[in-house]
């Protein structure tokens, strides 16, 4: 039995009234909430055990390594990664796909090399790679969707057929269409066509069971802030292979072997690629946070979140004049639409005045607006502590939205 009454008391922020209304928090897309357990395993921390790490051999400065490691341990278990090592901590998951950029790309690119994107991809797996693109004369590809909003994978077999594709960037599940991409096939494709592939997997870690060695991803990329961690935590799995293969992406202390007047070497993986003092306290957060998206189980997870976006779906398909996106399945538990005639920032404030806090705007996904013809959307995004009455409250917040912008059916 999946609790949600049992979870929801587990974080304080969803305790509270926002204008005089229980909160409905919709928005868990761009960041989910914290349960009291994260917030006290980073204050235990804090009051027990810090210290800088790796630097000293004092009794905090163990407690403190160990601690940080430990988190780097159980992050490379929650997605079945072979080895800690394969796991770097970076600020979340734009700072992890501009590592893959820049120690990768910008390295090991040629003028007249190819990188797949796709239509799909949130602009921290795009914009990167637009800029190495650029600056290595390397040919982008766009992958673009079907009507339905799935990746058109017949443009994308005929983009890896044109040769010399190095790079396939792409999204596993999308924020704004929900899509979820087939990246097996993707992933296998890209292989037999010698392509790497980097996987976003910022909507998709916090809500299924990922399995890297698996999928055989070669970069996958993660947020902390999306799976009840803080903000300012993610991290990036690279193959061992690779991450031993690639030169740093930030230099400073921590991340090199020895230092000279002229020059230097580097660390091993992944101290390479972690220069300066690291989120100590934010990866023994995200430890947290995988530990009670654990006892859940990933299964339940998904399945939970399954049932609610069949619920949603359903109810708001039924609301006259709302437009939803993307296809009905294989999708994530997150829907975009839009009332007609009613921008987005106007929608959501109606909305939070009824308590229902959605996201409004493009969702740093312009192009795929571009596609949609539309400039934003709404966002409503589901997860362990939503049930079927946050969705009912929105559904009934959308009446209010239309009865005040004078909603005229056509
Ligand atoms: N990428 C995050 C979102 O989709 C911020 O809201």
């Amino acid at each position: 039995m999946f609790d949600v009454a049992k979870i929801k008391r587990d974080f304080p922020v969803l305790q509270q009234e926002i204008n005089g209304k229980p909160v409905a928090y919709l928005d868990s897309a761009a960041s989910s909430q914290l349960p009291r357990q994260v917030m006290e395993a980073m204050s235990r921390y804090y009051e027990t055990s810090h210290a800088n790490v790796h630097r000293g051999v004092h009794t905090l400065a163990e407690r403190a390594t160990s601690a940080y490691e430990e988190a780097r341990e159980k992050t490379a278990r929650f997605i079945n990664a072979p080895l800690p090592q394969n796991i770097i901590f970076t600020r979340g998951t734009t700072e992890a796909l501009n590592l893959v950029a820049y120690a990768y790309g910008l390295h090991k690119l040629q003028a007249g090399d190819g990188v797949i994107v796709t239509l799909l991809d949130h602009h921290s797996n795009l914009v990167p790679w637009q800029q190495i693109a650029k600056l290595r004369n390397a040919n982008l590809y766009m992958v673009e969707l079907t009507d339905e909003g799935l990746l058109n994978m017949d443009q994308f077999r005929s983009y890896l057929k044109q040769g010399n594709i190095k790079v396939v960037a792409v999204t596993h599940a999308s924020n704004v269409m929900g899509t979820i991409t087939p990246i097996k096939d993707i992933i296998r494709d890209a292989h037999q066509a010698g392509a790497v592939v980097v996987v976003d997997a910022a909507q998709s870690a916090p809500h299924m069971k990922i399995d890297v060695q698996e999928l055989d991803a070669d970069f996958l990329a993660v947020s902390g802030h999306k799976m009840l961690g803080p903000t300012g935590i993610g991290f990036l799995y690279g193959k061992g292979k690779l991450l031993d293969s690639m030169e740093p992406f930030q230099m400073g202390g921590s991340m090199i072997g020895l230092v000279n007047y002229f020059e230097s070497n580097w660390a091993e993986v992944p101290a390479r690629f972690e220069a300066g003092t690291p989120n100590i306290v934010g990866a023994v957060g995200l430890a947290a946070g995988i530990d009670y998206l654990t006892a859940l189980g990933m299964e339940q997870v998904e399945q939970h979140e399954r049932q609610l976006l069949a619920y949603a779906w359903d109810r708001l398909s039924q609301v006259e004049g709302i437009a939803l996106y993307g296809p009905r399945e294989p999708r994530t538990g997150l829907i975009a639409f839009n009332v007609d005639d009613t921008h987005p920032h106007d929608v959501s404030t109606v909305l939070d005045a009824e308590g229902v806090a959605v996201r409004a705007g493009h969702h740093c996904a312009q192009p795929l607006h571009k596609w949609l013809h539309t400039a934003a959307t709404n966002r409503a995004s589901f997860y362990i502590y939503n049930d079927q009455q946050d969705i009912d409250r929105l559904v009934s917040a959308l009446q209010r939205v239309k009865e005040m912008f004078g909603y005229v059916a056509r």
